[in-house]
């Protein structure tokens, strides 16, 4: 099979295969009679752009849809973390502008959208997930139903006039058309205005083995030197990066502006330093990467069924996207876990697609905590060990696999 790079166009070949895989957040129904949707996950680099990227994924309207499961907001972490986001965009780039206009790609549900709204300032979220742009409006945010690209960028500039800021967190990696990404925002963006975006950094990635990053609507992993090109293509400037270690288990803020017109950070030429020390550019880094990934596989699968074997209880926690990639690739099942602990109603009920693990309730959790608890929403292990210190206090263990495989 010919893979193209979606930003240029190049062939590439995939380094390696997570196997068959669903898309991570099609949960499945118990009793329905229709097939999952499969795809083989596998991942490749481009050596043109730089940009990590998987070659097949499933249509978009598979992904997004009215019945999309996730919401920023069962995270207080991801609360605060978007207040502050809001923070400093508006101090760092709204201070002393009249009328300024923010549109956000992603709002789901409008938990960053509704600072700008609270703040009365005049916002558009962009969103085709009806099931969380519907809960956005209903706490007052002004959203459009739709994908962002060219066609909406057009259509939301001649509506609403050039946009101050563009913002997008974990969304700028879901969509596949990357060059109408770059083209609509260019376009779309006030020669004064800001490009910010947040998303999983291929640095955290591939230092702590995190390949469950790795999921069907991840299409693509970034690092600075990839932004830096494919955007620059589109005449945007690479001007500042901020590493966000606690978020999303590492993520990193990228902040574009019009060629020429803001200053560059220091910040981006070391951190485009550090990714050559990195050796992010290099086929053998990608190797290593594999074969770290079968380690953790194998081990998974060894603690797993020594677990079983001395008669312990084992239950997942977090119905992650991530968790998709692990559980499929590991081949975890209802013989290896009981349930899955959720705190998002609408998974509650539901299996797991491909594996077809029940997902329970925070409640169902506390009444029938087993004896081990794989963190699969290991991003969020701060909040959630706080949370569940009755857990810890009853004797329960945490198994983590990021870095590596291990109990605590
Ligand atoms: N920004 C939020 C949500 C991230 S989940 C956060 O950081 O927590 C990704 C969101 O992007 C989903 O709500 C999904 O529906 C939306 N999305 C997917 N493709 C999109 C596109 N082409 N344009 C705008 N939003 C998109
Ligand atoms: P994420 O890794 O994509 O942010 O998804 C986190 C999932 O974990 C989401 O389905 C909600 C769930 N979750 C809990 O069940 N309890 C918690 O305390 C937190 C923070 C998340
Ligand atoms: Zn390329």
């Amino acid at each position: 099979m010919i893979y193209k790079c979606r930003a240029c166009g190049e062939t590439i070949q995939p380094f390696m295969s997570f196997g068959h895989q669903p898309p991570a957040a099609s949960f499945y129904i118990p009793g329905n009679q229709v097939p999952e949707h499969f795809f083989e996950l596998q991942p490749a680099f481009c050596p043109t752009c730089q940009l990590f990227q998987i070659v097949e994924q499933p249509p978009e309207a598979v992904m997004f849809h009215e019945a999309y499961p996730y919401f920023t907001g069962t995270s207080r972490a991801m609360i605060a973390h978007f207040e502050g986001l809001f923070q400093s965009l508006r101090s760092q780039w709204l201070d002393g502008t009249a009328d300024p206009f923010v549109v956000e790609i992603g709002s789901n549900d409008g938990t960053l959208l509704s600072n700008f709204m609270n703040a009365g300032i005049r916002h558009l979220g962009i969103e085709p997930s009806a099931s969380v742009a519907t809960a956005a409006r209903a706490r007052g945010c002004r959203v459009h139903e739709g994908f962002f690209g060219m066609e909406t960028a057009d259509k939301v500039r001649a509506e609403h006039g050039a946009a101050d800021i563009i913002v997008g967190a974990n969304v700028i990696a879901h969509i596949p058309a990357i060059n109408q990404i770059g083209a609509g925002v260019a376009s779309l963006l006030k020669p004064t205005g800001v490009f910010v975006f947040e998303v999983v950094y291929l640095g955290d990635v591939i230092r702590n083995v995190a390949f469950d990053q790795i999921y069907d609507e991840h299409i693509f992993t970034y690092s600075a030197g990839a932004v830096r090109t494919v955007f620059g293509r589109h005449g945007l400037d690479l001007i500042d990066v901020v590493h966000l270690p606690a978020i999303h288990g590492g993520s990193m803020r990228y902040t574009l502006a019009p060629r020429g017109m803001r200053p560059v950070s220091t910040a981006v030429e070391a951190c485009i330093a550090a990714e050559a020390t990195q050796g992010l550019s290099e086929t053998t880094t990608y190797e290593r990467f594999r074969a770290n990934c079968e380690t953790i596989r194998s081990d998974m699968r060894r603690l797993l069924d020594e677990l079983k074997a001395k008669g312990a209880r084992i239950a997942g926690y977090g119905a992650t996207g991530k968790s998709a990639t692990l559980l499929n690739y590991c081949a975890v099942t209802v013989d290896d876990l009981e349930f899955i602990q959720d705190s998002t109603p609408i998974k509650q009920g539901k299996l797991t697609p491909g594996t077809h693990i029940p997902i329970r309730s925070p409640a169902y959790f506390k009444d029938n905590m087993p004896d081990y608890a794989l963190l699969l929403a290991w991003n969020h292990r701060a909040e959630i060990e706080e949370k569940e210190a009755e857990f810890r206090a009853r004797g329960g263990k945490w198994i983590l696999y990021v870095p590596c495989v291990g109990v605590v």
